[in-house]
Order: C-alpha cells, then structure tokens, then sequence
C-alpha cells in the first residue's frame, strides 16, 4: 500500500502533527508513504518524494508544514485535474490524504469524484469547515489572540486608549470570538454579527460613562460593518479560488480612524495578522492533529473514501466530505452573546 499526503491552503500551527500522525500510522501497517509538495501544485506538477521516518521525526511541536503549503486550485483548469489524476497513477498511489480547509477539500472532493481514492483532514485557523467541531490550528490562533489581548490590556489601560485588534475570520468569527471571549475583549465584531460605526462609538462612549477608560475592540477581518466598504469590493488580487486578500481591506485601522473621530478618544489599531498562523502548536492542537492523523489512516483501512475525518462530541468521526463542504460553519451565537456580558 502507497499512501501520499499533501497540506493544502494557509499554514497553520499543528499541519506537522497531522503529517506525522498520518506517516507513523501508515509505517506501523508496513505502508510506503510519499510527500506531496505545495499542496496541490506538488500533485499537478508531480513534486512527490518519499515520506521517510527520518522526515517526520522531531516535528511535533514546529509550526508550519514540512511539505508546503500553497493555494493553488486545479478545480479551476480541467488539464490541471487530469494531471492530478495522472500523477496518482505514475506514482502507484493508492491512496491521499488531503489535509486542508474547504478549498482543499473542494479539490480532494472533485478528485474522489473522478475516482481518485481520497480522505480528508480538516484544517484552517478560521474553523468554519462544516460537520466538525474543531479544525487544526485554530486552538493555537485564539491563543495568540488571547495573549495578544493580555498585553494590550495594560498599555490601553495605561493610557486611556481605545485599542481595535485585527484578527483573521473571513466569513466566520471563531477567531475574534473564542479568542475575544478568552482574553476579556470589550467589544468583538465578527462577519455573523453586522454593526455600525455609530452603534461601536456609542458602545465605547457608554463605558467611558461607566468609568472604564479603555476599550479593546476585536475586529473579524471580514466583518460587516455600516459605513465601511464590504470585503467583495476591496479591489485587488483574488487568489485561485477566488477569495480577496483581506489584508488589503485594513478595517482594523479604518474602524480606528472613525472611532477615533467619532468618539473623541485616542485610538490605535493592532493588525495581529500571520501571527496567527505561527509559532508552536497548542497542546490541544497537536492531540487533534494526532487523533485525525491517525483517523485518516484508519479511514484508509476500512476504504471509506471521499470521507472526512472530524471531531463531534470529543470523539474522532468519519463525515462524507461533501456534507463538510456543504456550508461555512458559523460562529454558535449563544456563544457570542456570552461575550456580551462581560462589555
Ligand atoms: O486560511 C484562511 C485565512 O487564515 C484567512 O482567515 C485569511 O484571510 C487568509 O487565510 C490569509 O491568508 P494568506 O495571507 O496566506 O493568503
């Protein structure tokens, strides 16, 4: 048995753990496993190698992916897929692991649907894959949001300033919510949850009133905000699946400068960006990394392909990937409003 594993989309923290899990699992079955290179452009251009023990050993705790990462779409050239498919054959794969987030596993979807033998792994910072309750990496991001928000607490407080932290969260606020819940935001505005400049200013206003004469506002890179201009008409390059770049939107800093305005207060704006995305992987990440790493394999064994592995109710579940791709999973709203208490 070949088995190929390949990391598709953005890096995050804990991929190397998925990797390892995958390759150590497959070794114990006396399988052969190859590394895909760049995510599916590794697949198109044929750039597979060997997975040797030696390869994934240390890995564990480093962020990033030792196989590359890339957002390249073969969804989008019908030659590209077919190269895919050629590539499978030429290098007697019998069977890949894609680990990604919706557009990866769009494309591993689209392969098993042409008869590539394909299992899924959930991974994206932004953890809006559907039919899973966690995806790798985003347990580490809202760490670093969390801890990001720890130290902006003091100098904000120390200077009686309105602090609007940008975090990542394209069209689901996990992010700036779990994070925004955990490092005591004071104010969190995600895509789920639209507002208006005036309904944030009066907010700040209202706890100046209160006597807190500070305020961390954690901004969803694509949230809705009244007044500023929507993330599909930020004019730019799209990457090949057809996603803006978000950091070119720069609402954190737009949403200071009006508040800033508005309000009267001193405002800076923090853009917590690709941080996100780096460092060590949290201990929860790298069990879960683990757990569907190994979870992939056993859906390897038991041939149930065009599957997903997920985690529902702390257990590790197969999922037909087409029900994980069947809507973006958005921010629990009970959730959200428990935030709310603490404003
Ligand atoms: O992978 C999703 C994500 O983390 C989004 O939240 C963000 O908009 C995007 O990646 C940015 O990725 P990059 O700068 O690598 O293209």
């Amino acid at each position: 048995m070949k088995v190929a594993v390949l990391t598709g989309g953005g890096d995050v923290p804990g991929l190397n753990a998925a990797i390892r899990a995958v390759a150590r699992r497959s070794y114990q079955y006396g399988w052969d496993v190859l590394a895909i290179k760049k995510g599916w452009a590794g697949l198109v251009e044929g750039d597979i190698e060997p997975l040797t023990i030696d390869k994934v050993s240390g890995i564990l705790h480093i962020g990033g992916t030792i196989l590359g990462a890339s957002r390249t779409n073969p969804l989008k050239n019908p030659a590209h897929m077919q190269a895919c498919l050629d590539n499978l054959a030429k290098f007697d794969i019998d069977a890949l692991v894609a680990i990604g987030g919706d557009d990866t596993l769009s494309v591993a979807l689209g392969l098993y649907e042409k008869g590539a033998k394909v299992v899924g792994v959930p991974k994206t910072m932004d953890n809006d894959v559907a039919e899973t309750e966690y995806c790798i990496g985003f347990d580490t991001a809202t760490n670093t949001v969390a801890d990001a928000l720890d130290k902006l607490h003091t100098t904000a407080s120390s200077h009686h300033r309105i602090i609007v932290v940008e975090v990542m969260g394209r069209d689901a606020g996990w992010v700036a919510t779990v994070g925004g819940l955990a490092g005591g935001a004071d104010l969190i505005v995600i895509p789920e949850v639209p507002m208006s400049l005036e309904q944030i200013a009066e907010h700040v206003n209202k706890r100046w009133d209160r006597g807190k004469t500070f305020s961390i506002i954690v901004v969803a890179e694509g949230a809705h905000i009244a007044g500023i201009r929507d993330s599909e008409s930020v004019e730019g390059k799209r990457d090949a699946f057809g996603h803006i770049r978000l950091d070119r939107r720069g609402i954190g800093e737009t949403v200071a400068r009006e508040l800033e305005d508005m309000t009267g207060f001193e405002t800076r704006a923090v853009v917590l960006g690709h941080l996100q995305r780096g460092g060590s992987p949290s201990v929860f990440d790298r069990v879960l990394a683990t757990r569907l790493g190994v979870g992939a394999v056993q859906l390897i064994r038991e041939e149930r392909f065009g599957y997903m592995v997920a985690l529902k109710a702390n257990k590790i579940v197969p999922v037909l990937l087409k029900d994980a791709l069947a809507y973006t999973r958005t921010v629990d709203l009970e959730l959200y409003k428990l935030a709310e208490t603490f404003y």
